[in-house]
């Protein structure tokens, strides 16, 4: 936040942004936005054309993506390993430490720059630690600093510090650790404490893991969880949108009634940007109070006020192509042909904005205020699909969404929303890597896969990146199911 502050006030006004997201990532991001549309010269390294940062650049250089880097990475065990590249550069694209050796390079520093390869990198790193070791802390790794280049290729694994660095005690002068007990900020009580964090299967600003159809399955809202009672005290419906404010800023979210909630604390994830919603940009309304000894943002502890949004119409848009409505409220995940856009807003629809161009087929119902309506493509398939009411209620998302995908996609099916013929439903997907629903695990329990182990088994769910085992263990400590089934 220093930083920001001091490109806010034009103490800096160069300001070269490398794999991260700040216009999204930071907390009070709209003041965040403000220093980054006020500095003279933006420079932003990323592998993705279009994020919410690269939009305030003036210079954009084509960044590695993680499968084409070469070099080390370091986990939060203090393993280093080697990672090598899986793909060659594509285009212009070129790794981050060999464009800062031609900036340097050009500003005349070329001598202090001039590094072969990543190894040559890495030598100046692992000698630099020495400063660390100078200052009584743990990290050496001086003696990688003559390290060859076949060493750093064929490097192994390793920890630094040892297995067991903390046996003697911290690095401080009496070696116990410093624990420093802090004041939460005073609030007012008839306020809620957000809390800020990850989803599963996202990651950071979903400028790549928002791409993948199968992550995009797990989440596909920015929600809002609360737990039942304040819900109800504030007047809130699962499901529906809540407007939530802080003293820094305001978005909107999608309310998720959830027990894993305490009274007087919500939570709502960091990922969605404007890229991908209208609303729910979490980094608006975060506070930028600071830990005054780690420089660490209080992302888990804003005073905000929630209160409900009665959006005058609400629905959903299939779309093949990405796009950013103008309505009060947004969301957009990816699926099987193209993308899955919530939409809720105020006033009249302008449906020009709004769908693609093609052939439009149309059903309304001014009673109800419901409006469906399908494009066709110049090809002959569909370029979007939108559903819409102001008092009644929408169709079934998952079989309009494997229409979409479908070649033989039926319009006057998908203008009444619903198959002709009912169809199964396996309810929500739980396991992302193998494609399993809540219903094939139910039915799994009940026919005897009492276990985790046996759950992951009998159903292959869990035994990839083991991301679902958490709620593979909370169906199995839910009593039976006894419906068998439901259909749509
Ligand atoms: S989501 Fe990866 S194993 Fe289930």
């Amino acid at each position: 936040m220093d930083l920001f502050r001091a490109v806010h006030d034009g103490r800096i006004k160069f300001l070269w942004v490398m794999a991260t997201n700040p216009a999204v990532s930071m907390p009070d991001a709209g003041f965040v936005r403000e220093a980054l549309a006020k500095c003279p010269t933006v420079v932003v390294s990323d592998v993705m054309a279009d994020t919410d940062t690269g939009s305030f650049a003036h210079i954009r250089l084509p960044a590695l993506a993680w499968g084409e880097k070469d070099g080390t990475v370091t986990n939060s065990e203090r393993v280093i390993s080697r990672q090598r590249a899986l793909f060659a550069a594509p285009g212009e694209a070129r790794a981050d430490w060999r464009i800062v050796c031609d900036v340097a390079g050009r500003l005349g520093h070329s001598a202090s720059f001039d590094y072969n390869n990543a190894a040559g990198v890495f030598r100046e790193y692992a000698g630099m630690t020495q400063l660390a070791a100078d200052a009584g802390k743990i990290l050496d790794l001086t003696n990688m600093q003559d390290c060859s280049d076949t060493e750093y290729d064929t490097m192994e694994p390793f920890q630094w510090g040892g297995h067991h660095p903390f046996t003697h005690g911290f690095p401080t002068e009496n070696r116990r650790a410093c624990i420093i007990s802090v004041e939460p900020a005073l609030k007012d009580r008839t306020q809620l404490t957000l809390n800020t964090g990850r989803y599963r299967d996202q990651w950071h600003t979903m400028t790549r893991t928002g791409l993948s159809k199968s992550l995009s399955q797990h989440r596909r809202e920015p929600l809002l969880e609360i737990c039942a009672e304040d819900a109800e005290r504030l007047g809130l419906a699962d499901g529906g949108l809540a407007t939530v404010r802080s003293v820094h800023g305001e978005s909107v979210f999608r309310v998720s009634i959830s027990d894993a909630q305490e009274q007087g604390s919500v939570f709502a994830p960091i990922h969605f940007t404007d890229q991908t919603s209208g609303g729910g940009r979490t980094g608006m309304i975060v506070h930028p109070a600071a830990d005054p000894v780690s420089g660490q943002p209080g992302f888990k502890n804003t005073a905000i006020t929630v209160e409900p949004y009665h959006a005058d119409w609400r629905g959903f848009l299939l779309s093949q192509t990405q796009i950013r409505p103008d309505c009060n409220y947004w969301a957009s995940a990816k699926i099987a042909g193209g993308w899955l856009i919530e939409l809720a807003g105020d006033g009249t629809i302008d449906l020009d904005a709004l769908l693609p161009a093609g052939t439009r087929l149309e059903v309304t119902d001014r009673a109800r205020g419901m409006i469906r309506i399908t494009v066709a493509a110049a090809d002959g398939g569909l370029a979007g699909a939108l559903y819409v009411t102001r008092s009644g209620h929408l169709p079934e998302r998952a079989w309009i969404e494997r229409q979409f995908a479908a070649p033989d996609a039926r319009t006057e099916e998908l203008l009444a929303g619903r198959p002709a013929t009912p169809q199964a439903d396996n309810g929500k997907l739980v396991c992302v890597c193998h494609d399993v629903s809540e219903k094939t695990l139910r039915t799994a329990i009940d026919d005897g896969a009492g276990t985790l182990a046996k759950l992951c088994e009998t159903t292959r769910a869990g035994t990839n990146c083991g991301s679902c085992r958490p709620i593979l263990a909370q169906l199995l400590s839910q009593p039976a199911s006894s419906e068998k089934e439901t259909v749509v």
